[in-house]
C-alpha cells in the first residue's frame, strides 16, 4: 500500500515542481492557483500521515520555520573570484586589446562575448547531486561560505531537483541536445536577490507595523543569514544563475558562456532575459554604453554589466590576475554612491507622526545631483550602524529612491564625533515621543500635530497621488496655520478668495492653483487610495486594491479575509487598511471627498463597454521604446485590457519591442510571436 502512496507522493512532487516553475520562473502557468492549491494540500496531507515519505526535493519544505543553531561552513569547489572594474568604453577596449594580446594565435575577429546584467544581490552557491538541491552557500571570502541551504529552499525560483520538466533540450545557435538525466554534480553559482516591486510591498506590509528596511539587498541579505528559517520564506527572495561552477557525469557539457546560460535555462534554473552575445567587440561597446536608462527599467536593482570572454577553453588559458579573471570583466555606471560629511542629524515629524531622522551633509555629487540630505530611516538604524553627527559617511541613491546613508567610514574618525540622541519632544509641537512597544519608530503623541496635517496635506497633493501642480509643502503650511485646511478634504474647499488676498497670491496665480485643484477631482481612484496616506499604501498596494474593489466604498466594507486574499496584501497590511476607515474622522474625509465630486470609483463601465481592443491578449514588452517607459506600455495594454507578462512563451499574443531587445526578440522569433513597435500599439489601442 505505501508503495502506491510513495509513487503518488513522487508524482505529486514532480507535478507540483513543474508548475511552480512555470508560474515562478517562465510566467507562464498551465494550471489555475486553484488546481495547484489543490495538488499541495494533497501531498501535505499524504507527508503528514507518511513523514516516512517526505524527501528534501518536497515543495511543502519551502516554508521555513525551523531554527538553525548556527550555519555550518562550506568550502567552496573552486575560489568564488569578484571583478575587475571598468567604467567608461575605453577601459572595455583596454581590456579587450589585453585579451588580444595574450591570445596572439586567435584571430581577434573570432572572439565571442556575453553580456549579463550585474545583479546587486548576494553571491549563492547551489550545489545539486544526482539532481538534487543538497547544499547552498553564501560567498562568504571566497574560500569558504556559509550553509544557508535551508534559508534557500524558501526561494520559490530556485529548482530543488532538476531537470524540472522532463526530456529537457538545450537549445543551440546551429543544433539542440537532448539531456540524457539529471547531472551526477552539479554546481551553479548566481545571485540572491528581491524584485523592486516586492521589496516596495515587503516596505509597504513591514510599515504598516513601523518596521522599517532600506533597500532590496540589505533585507535578502538579512533573510538568507538568518538562523530562523521563518523570515526567508516571509520574505520574496528570488534567484538569477549564471555560471557552471562544477559539472559532472554527464554526456555533453557547455563549450561557452552562452551554452552554459541555456544549459541553466534548459534544467529549469531562472537566468536572466537581458543576456546578451556579441561577436563585434565594437557593436558591445555601443550597446554597454547605451545600456544605462534601461537598468532602471528591469525589475531588480543592477549595479552595472558584466562581459564575459564567451569560449571556456580561452577563459581557461587567460586565467586570473590577482582575484580578477582576466577573461571578464564589470562595466560600473557611474557613482551611485559618494563619501561627504554628516554635519548634523535633525528629525522631521511623518504623515503619521513618525519622527524621523535625516543626515544633512557637506553638498557631494552622487549620480550627477548634488545631495545634501538624506534619510537615516529610524534610531535603531543609527545605533545599529554606530552612524555619528561629524564622521564621513557613504551616500547612496539609487534610482529614484530617497538618498540614504548607508554607514560611516570608521577609519576616518578623528575622535570628535558625537553619537546621537533621539530628542524626547516633538519638534513642532513640543509634545513628548514615545516608541510604542515592538516598534522601531518613535512617534510624537499629539494626534493632531499641525506637522502631521501638514505631511499629510504634502502627501495627498504630490506626485504619484493627487498630482496637483503649484502645489506643495509652502502651500500646505500656509493654509494649515490659517486654518483653511482642517482635514484633507479641506484643499476642494478653499476660501480662494481670501487666498487672493494673501501677499504673493495673485488672481493669476490663485486661478491656476485653483484649477489645478479642480483637474485633480478627476484623477483616478489608485491615486486617491494612494494620497490618502493609508499606512503601508503605497502606489503598488494601491494598485492592487483598486484592481480588487474598484471603489472605496466597496473597500471600506470589505472584510479582513476578502483584503487578505488579495496578492501582496498581507495581514499586516490588511489591519492598517481596516484601522484607517475604522476611525470616524477619516470615515468623514472620505464623505467630504466624495461630496466635492473627487473620484472615489473606478471608471470600469466605460472601458466594459467595448473600448478594450486588447482583451484576451498576452504581451511581453523589450527594449528601450521611443517615448514610453515600460511601466507606462504596460499600464496602456492593460486598461486596453490585455495582459503582460515577463517572458516570450507559445502563449504570448505580441511582442511589443523597442530598441536594443535582447533573447525576448531571438524566442518571439523561434515562436512565430508577431513583433510590433511603440507605434503600432498605439494604431491598435486607437
Ligand atoms: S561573474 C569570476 N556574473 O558581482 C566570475 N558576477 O564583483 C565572477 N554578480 O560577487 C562572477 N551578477 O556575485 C558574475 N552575471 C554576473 C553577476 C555577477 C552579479 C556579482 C557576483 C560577484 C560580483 C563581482
Amino acid at each position: 500500500m505505501n508503495s502506491q502512496l510513495a509513487e503518488r507522493a513522487q508524482r505529486l512532487r514532480q507535478l507540483i515542481n513543474y508548475h511552480s516553475y512555470r508560474y515562478n520562473v517562465l510566467d507562464a502557468p498551465e494550471i489555475s492557483d486553484a488546481e495547484y492549491d489543490a495538488l499541495f494540500n494533497e501531498l501535505r496531507q499524504i507527508e503528514e500521515e507518511h513523514p516516512d515519505l517526505r524527501t528534501p526535493d518536497s515543495p511543502t519544505q519551502r516554508v521555513g520555520g525551523a531554527v538553525l543553531e548556527g550555519f555550518a561552513k562550506v568550502a567552496h569547489p573552486e575560489p568564488m573570484l569578484s571583478l575587475g572594474n571598468a567604467f567608461d568604453g575605453d577601459e572595455l577596449r583596454t581590456w579587450q586589446e589585453r585579451l588580444v594580446r595574450l591570445l596572439p594565435d586567435v584571430d581577434p575577429d573570432s572572439l565571442a562575448y556575453v553580456v549579463e546584467p550585474k545583479i546587486d544581490g548576494l553571491t549563492v552557491v547551489l550545489h545539486y547531486e544526482d539532481g538534487l538541491f543538497t547544499l547552498g552557500a553564501t560567498r562568504g571570502d571566497g574560500v569558504t561560505g556559509e550553509d544557508i541551504t535551508e534559508n534557500l529552499r524558501t526561494l520559490r525560483d530556485l529548482p530543488l531537483r532538476v531537470p524540472v520538466s522532463s526530456a529537457p533540450v538545450v537549445e543551440l545557435d546551429d543544433e539542440a541536445v537532448q539531456m540524457a538525466g539529471p547531472p551526477a554534480r552539479l554546481v551553479v553559482r548566481g545571485e540572491a536577490y528581491m524584485t523592486k516591486a516586492d521589496f516596495e510591498r515587503f516596505q509597504a506590509e513591514q510599515a504598516a507595523s513601523g518596521k522599517t528596511y532600506a533597500n532590496p539587498r540589505n533585507t535578502a541579505a538579512g533573510a538568507l543569514r538568518n538562523l530562523d528559517t521563518a523570515v526567508a520564506a516571509s520574505r520574496p527572495l528570488r534567484v538569477l544563475v549564471y555560471s557552471v561552477v562544477a559539472l559532472e557525469g554527464v554526456d555533453w557539457t557547455p563549450a561557452t558562456q552562452w551554452q552554459a546560460l541555456g544549459y541553466l535555462r534548459a534544467l529549469g534554473f531562472p537566468v536572466s532575459e537581458e543576456c546578451r552575445r556579441f561577436d563585434d567587440f565594437e557593436a558591445l561597446v555601443e550597446f554597454v554604453e547605451s545600456w544605462q536608462p534601461r537598468r532602471h527599467e528591469l525589475p531588480f536593482e543592477v549595479d552595472g554589466l558584466v562581459i564575459k570572454l564567451d569560449a571556456f577553453s580561452l577563459q581557461q588559458r587567460l586565467g586570473y590576475a590577482g582575484k580578477d579573471p582576466r577573461w571578464a570583466i564589470a562595466f560600473k555606471y557611474p557613482g551611485e554612491e559618494a563619501l561627504t560629511r554628516l554635519l548634523e542629524i535633525r528629525v522631521n515629524v511623518g504623515r503619521t507622526g513618525t519622527i524621523n531622522p535625516y543626515a544633512v551633509l557637506e553638498p557631494v555629487q552622487v549620480g550627477g545631483v548634488t545631495v545634501q540630505h538624506a534619510t537615516l530611516h529610524n534610531y535603531d538604524y543609527i545605533r545599529d550602524n554606530d552612524i555619528r553627527v561629524g564622521d564621513t559617511v557613504a551616500v547612496k541613491r539609487a534610482g529614484d529612491v530617497i538618498p540614504q546613508v548607508l554607514r560611516p567610514i570608521v577609519e576616518l574618525r578623528s575622535g570628535s564625533e558625537q553619537p546621537w540622541q533621539m530628542p524626547d519632544r516633538c519638534p513642532v509641537c513640543g509634545d513628548p515621543v514615545v516608541q510604542p512597544e515592538g516598534e522601531v519608530a518613535y512617534y510624537c503623541t499629539n494626534a493632531s500635530c499641525p506637522a502631521q496635517l501638514v505631511r499629510g496635506v504634502e502627501h495627498f497633493v504630490g506626485r504619484g497621488a493627487m498630482d496637483i501642480e503649484g502645489f506643495g509643502i509652502r502651500q500646505a503650511e500656509l493654509f494649515v496655520d490659517l486654518g483653511y485646511i482642517g482635514d484633507l478634504a479641506d484643499i476642494y474647499t478653499l476660501p480662494w478668495d481670501e487666498i487672493a488676498a494673501l501677499d504673493g497670491y495673485g488672481e493669476k496665480r490663485v486661478a491656476n492653483l485653483r484649477s489645478a485643484v479642480e483637474q485633480s477631482k478627476g484623477q483616478p481612484l489608485v491615486r486617491l487610495m494612494t494620497a490618502l496616506g493609508i499606512r503601508g499604501v503605497g502606489g503598488v498596494v494601491a494598485e492592487s486594491l483598486a484592481e480588487h474593489f474598484g471603489s472605496l466604498d466597496a473597500m471600506m466594507a470589505a472584510s479582513t479575509e476578502e483584503m487578505e486574499s488579495i496578492p501582496g496584501i498581507g495581514p499586516k497590511l490588511a489591519a492598517s487598511v481596516e484601522n484607517w476607515f475604522s476611525h470616524e474622522a477619516n470615515r468623514r474625509v472620505v464623505e467630504k471627498l466624495r461630496a466635492a465630486g473627487v473620484r472615489t470609483e473606478m471608471e470600469r463601465a466605460a472601458v466594459a463597454a467595448g473600448s478594450q481592443p486588447l482583451a484576451g491578449q498576452t504581451w511581453v514588452i523589450t527594449g528601450v521604446l521611443p517615448t514610453l517607459s515600460r511601466e507606462a506600455a504596460a499600464a496602456l495594454i492593460k486598461t486596453a485590457g490585455g495582459k503582460v507578462t515577463g517572458s516570450v512563451s507559445a502563449r504570448t499574443t505580441y511582442l511589443l519591442a523597442g530598441e536594443n531587445a535582447g533573447s525576448k526578440l531571438d524566442k518571439a522569433g523561434k515562436l512565430d510571436v508577431p513583433v510590433v513597435d511603440e507605434a503600432e500599439l498605439r494604431r491598435m489601442i486607437g
